[in-house]
């Protein structure tokens, strides 16, 4: 597109308000002295803005002068760049974005509110408050259609409320920028839809949740680390052998409620736990997805044996999903099949490998 500048506008002169020097300075001091030219872009964009919103060829030259420069490099910047107006703007100027996303919701009916309010983009309406352009996409997609008004952005508009916004700046009425629907920045109009329970943010779901292969849980889940007698990597400092005090006993306590509480708020049926003596328990690492954290936090549970979990109702599967943080996993990995099949006496192709020579690699493969 040709983008010529208004010669006769902008009069003759031009000067950077007082105001602007410090900006100026400190966008200078960023570049070597050899090197000033390199601000061609703050200093335009300050000059656009100390001349109501465009750039009048004396304000060219005026940077021109400050950074040294041929005239003409500072036009060619000045007309390559969409940011830099070069024609007189109203004291709101609107940028719609007509692109795809923004044009599919609705854009083009933000335009007919355009030219029924202001007029032919790019005119400014006769009190000077009002102007328009369209423009291509702002990179606020997710909330579109929307324009941007000087510097800030007016999202999720509908002709109604962009008419109303037109309106009120037509009067002087100051509009803050933001959403237009419902929504808060682009979240779900109408409120959050997914990851709503309360556990998520009222901290008490930290209390049965962890991260996967965090350094020290790899390192106690290593099962080479205590054959080869390898040295704990973290051995107890002396404040991990003092006894525990009054403070501490507390904060166990809490612990444990919050556990409780935590507990309470997973959705499903807690699966019946089994008192046992561990010599009895099954090897639920037989389980394809089982590891050793696994097997461990189900034994936690009074989980010991095969016949327990092929006994699981699928409001038993909810909860321990809901308690491992597993949500859908044992389902997709068939716990219950595959404990069934075990329970009674049977292998299954992860087992059976698990008793092969590739033992160790079938081990990894189901770790959690
Ligand atoms: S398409 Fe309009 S902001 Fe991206």
């Amino acid at each position: 597109m040709l983008r010529r500048f208004d010669l006769e506008a902008g009069g003759d002169s031009f000067s950077f308000k007082p105001e602007t020097e410090p900006t100026i300075d400190f966008w200078l001091a960023k570049y070597p002295a050899d090197k000033q030219r390199s601000a061609v872009i703050p200093l335009l964009w300050l000059a656009q803005k100390d001349n109501d919103g465009w750039l009048s060829e004396p304000a060219m030259r005026t940077v021109a002068d400050r950074l040294d420069m041929p005239y003409i490099r500072v036009y060619e910047v000045a007309t390559f760049y969409t940011m830099f107006k070069l024609a007189p703007v109203g004291k709101s100027h609107i940028q719609l974005c007509g692109t795809t996303p923004c044009m599919l919701r609705g854009a083009n009916d933000l335009k007919k509110v355009c030219e029924k309010k202001i007029g032919k983009k790019m005119a400014v309406t006769d009190d000077g408050r009002l102007s328009w352009e369209e423009v291509e996409c702002l990179g606020a997609c997710v909330n579109a259609p929307m324009v941007q008004i000087n510097d800030y952005y007016y999202e999720d508009l509908t002709p109604e409320s962009l008419e109303e916004i037109l309106d009120k700046l037509a009067n002087g009425v100051d509009v803050p920028p933001g959403n237009f629907v419902d929504r808060q920045t682009s979240a779900p109009e109408g409120g959050a839809t997914t990851l709503k329970e309360d556990a998520l943010y009222d901290g008490s779901r930290n209390s049965v949740t962890g991260l996967p292969n965090l350094p020290e849980s790899n390192a106690e889940e290593d099962p080479q680390s205590e054959a080869k007698g390898k040295p704990d990597s973290n051995p107890p400092t002396n404040v991990d052998r003092e006894e525990p005090n009054k403070e501490k006993l507390e904060a166990a306590e809490e612990g444990a409620e919050a556990t409780e509480d935590a507990e309470k708020q997973i959705e499903g049926a807690r699966p019946e736990a089994l008192e046992i003596d561990g010599k009895e328990a099954d090897d639920l690492k037989r389980i394809s997805g089982v590891g050793p954290k696994n097997e461990e936090q189900l034994n936690s549970l009074g989980i010991y044996k095969f016949s327990q979990i092929a006994a699981w109702t699928p409001d038993n599967v909810q909860w321990v999903e809901g308690y491992l943080s597993f949500r859908g996993r044992i389902e997709r990995e068939d716990w219950v099949g595959q404990a069934k099949t075990l329970a009674s006496g049977g292998e299954t192709e992860f087992s059976k490998r698990m008793d092969g020579d590739d033992a160790e690699a079938s081990r990894e493969e189901g770790e959690d």
